[in-house]
């Protein structure tokens, strides 16, 4: 096995928990490294089903080793109940490491999530509101506290000391909302110093360069999907991070070389939660038909999703800028009882009839897009047994065949139901 990464290539929810998790059998190093409790991944292994929301699944297999990488943010407390989940199922979590490099998310950070997404009159981008975005603002504008910080005094009353005065002034006269003391800060941080404690790893580098050296298999895995990058997805309507393949380099401690594969997962439908465009959206009978046949409903939030068609259009964007070597196609088998498959290919413009093939960044056009579909017969026969690429119906491999003509790109993973088992490699 080369070096992997799992990226979605969708808005997220696409199924990439199961498939990390196969692919994790081989791996020695597992890095989540983007994104934070706002991500929902679901494995079913050992008879249960676990969530994890920060935790590399690859914690259920044991002997590797599951970095959360400098990328991502925390949000200690969930963290924390993570790992209570996992002890209490009795999950050796001895390969588990933070990246001290890793960002916090404080409690500031979660309220003003909450009071920009309650209080959005226009706007709204339907958040987790776990934090993510404020905590990646302050990241950005280099006023965040970083997990490696909870241990050097020094960092913590100097950065607080810049932090504080700024925070509370936007807290207070922005947001309306409860302001911080300095003591209540400290005696915060020295609570989180004790949860990450036990897997804080100042050796990354060490460790990292052992891998190297060693050629052990890497699996970067990533959360959300292409389509929620802060710079390619439908913004604003995104995540505050990059989802897409190349953030697996900025957000693990490894360059762009160590990567050899990126695999794309995309339902063979298409979901999304919260707000922003969605082209081929059903808002009718077939909608309601898809989220309840693939129990369309958030991992992280519970909110029903948005169900549409497969949208190729998105796709073939989502293979160039995420930088897709092959695609793993899940969920096909919710299809088993449609007589008609559709996939858009274009978007036509109702004001003018101009055919989009190439996706169009401006988001605020999408409205007066519809789409163009090309139908496909269905299969008519339960195919969540079937486990070679021979053995799919006629029709199943036709419009497998055809959406890897339309994508440029392979399918190389087909996955027929949430079990492990239910896989097909191609
Ligand atoms: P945030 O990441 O909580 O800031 O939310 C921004 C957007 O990304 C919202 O539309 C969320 O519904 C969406 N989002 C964030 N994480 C996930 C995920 O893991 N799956 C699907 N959508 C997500």
């Amino acid at each position: 096995m080369s070096n992997k990464v799992v990226i979605g290539a969708q808005w997220g929810d696409e199924g990439k928990a199961k498939i990390t998790d196969l692919l994790a059998q081989n791996a020695d190093l597992i890095i989540r490294y983007q994104g934070g409790c706002n991500a929902g991944h679901t494995v079913v292994a050992h008879g249960k089903t676990f969530k994890f929301h920060l935790i590399p699944s690859g914690i259920l297999y044991n002997g590797k080793t599951c970095l959360i990488g400098n990328g991502t943010v925390i949000l200690p407390e969930y963290f924390e109940q993570e790992i209570e989940g996992l002890k209490k199922e009795n999950i050796d979590i001895s390969g588990l490491k933070v990246s001290p490099l890793a960002t916090i998310t404080m409690p500031w950070h979660t309220e003003v999530d909450g009071y920009s997404e309650d209080n959005a009159s226009k706007g709204k981008i339907g958040t987790t509101k776990k934090g993510i975005g404020p905590t990646y603002t302050d990241k950005m504008a280099r006023i965040a506290l970083k997990i490696g910080d909870l241990y050097s005094p020094e960092a913590l009353n100097e950065k607080l000391d810049v932090i504080l005065p700024l925070k509370n002034k936007q807290l207070k006269e922005l947001y309306g909302l409860k302001t911080y003391m300095k003591e209540e800060v400290l005696e915060l941080c020295r609570k989180y110093a004790k949860i990450f404690e036990p897997y804080v790893c100042f050796e990354w580098q060490e460790m990292l360069q052992n891998f190297k050296r060693e050629g052990k298999k890497v699996l970067f895995e990533g959360a959300q999907g292409v389509m929620l990058d802060v710079d390619f997805g439908t913004y604003p309507f995104v995540t505050s991070s990059n989802p897409v393949g190349g953030g697996a380099a900025t957000g693990s401690g490894y360059g762009p070389r160590m990567i050899d594969e990126v695999i794309g997962v995309a339902k063979a439908y298409v979901t999304r939660v919260g707000e922003g465009p969605f082209v081929t959206e059903l808002t009718d009978e077939t909608g309601d038909k898809i989220r309840e046949i693939g129990h369309e409903f958030g991992v992280t939030t519970g909110r029903p999703r948005r169900c549409g068609w497969f949208d190729a259009v998105t796709m073939k964007y989502a293979c160039l800028v995420g930088g897709l070597t092959s695609i793993a196609l899940t969920k096909i088998d919710v299809f088993d009882n449609f007589e008609e498959i559709k996939v858009c290919t274009a978007y036509k413009d109702i004001r003018d009839g101009k055919i989009y093939t190439s996706y169009p960044t401006d988001v605020y056009i999408h409205k007066y897009l519809t789409p163009v579909y090309e139908t496909h017969k269905g299969w008519g026969e339960d195919i969540t047994g079937v486990r070679k690429y021979e053995d799919l119906p006629a029709n199943a491999r036709k419009y497998l065949e055809r959406l890897e003509e339309i994508l440029e790109t392979p399918i190389s993973i087909v996955s027929v139901g949430p079990d492990r088992e239910q896989t097909i490699f191609k």
